[in-house]
């Protein structure tokens, strides 16, 4: 065992960030509080959404398009690290905003949203992670751009697939990943009817055999978790 009693006389420096007051009514099934220390932008339950889906439908390989502050990128990257059982991909265009939030050089959200002015991004920490797991890959980029596909696409081959779509513009993620994934592969949307409702995605859908995916795409419902996912048939 790798026990060092010496810890037990160590007094802890006081440098922990202090926010500036507590949080006051607020619900554990809204959207937009915090997870492992970071601004999450799903409710808690979208956490256990994402948990029992990628178990259930035993993904290979997941992408999340829209890391923000990193909170279920980081939560993903170490499903993956520990299960070793898929491959994860985040991409963020603009991680000045909030993957580096805290860190010297970063740039703060023009909205104070949510109260997250104050916390620290999951970026620094989710590349320690990403150096000691080849499960785990981040990408400063445009998830849409024609490099990013070729990646995406290129793993999505020979892999069971799970896309979540929740970056910049999300009917565009969707309709131009829902004809690139395989039979039986999945693709969910953050936001569904807030941001993206069906009539923009409907074709696409109607096309390339795309449908609500059974009774996990009840749990958007159910469970208020925004999230709506489709399986290819
Ligand atoms: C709603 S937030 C993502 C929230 C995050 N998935 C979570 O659950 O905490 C959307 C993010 O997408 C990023 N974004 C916007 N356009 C993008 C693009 N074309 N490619 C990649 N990321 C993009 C934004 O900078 C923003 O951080």
């Amino acid at each position: 065992m790798n026990y060092d009693s010496s810890v037990l006389s160590v007094r802890y420096p006081d440098d922990t960030r202090h926010l500036q007051s507590e949080i006051e009514g607020t619900d554990i099934c809204e959207i937009g509080r915090s997870f492992l220390g970071s601004a999450l932008s799903q409710s808690y339950v979208g956490i256990y959404f994402l948990e029992h889906y990628v178990e259930a439908k035993r993904f290979q390989y997941v992408v999340e398009f829209g890391s923000h502050a990193g909170a279920v990128s980081l939560y993903l990257a170490n499903s993956a690290a520990v299960s070793q059982r898929f491959y994860f991909d985040t991409y963020e265009l603009y991680p000045q905003w909030s993957w580096y939030a805290g860190s010297d050089d970063h740039e703060w959200e023009v909205s104070d949203l949510y109260g997250w002015k104050g916390w620290n991004g999951c970026g620094p920490w989710f590349e320690q992670l990403s150096k000691i797991s080849p499960f785990i890959n981040f990408h400063h980029a445009d998830g849409l751009s024609s490099e990013s596909i070729d990646h995406v696409v290129g793993n999505i081959s020979d892999k069971k697939t799970f896309l979540f779509c929740d970056g910049g513009n999300k009917v565009d993620e969707f309709n131009t990943y829902a004809p690139l994934i395989k039979k039986g592969d999945c693709i969910a949307v953050h936001d569904w009817d807030t941001e993206i409702f069906e009539h923009q995605i409907q074709d696409v859908c109607d096309e390339h055999s795309l449908q609500p995916d059974g009774h996990w795409a009840e749990h958007h419902y159910k469970l208020g978790t925004g999230i709506m996912p489709f399986v290819k048939v």
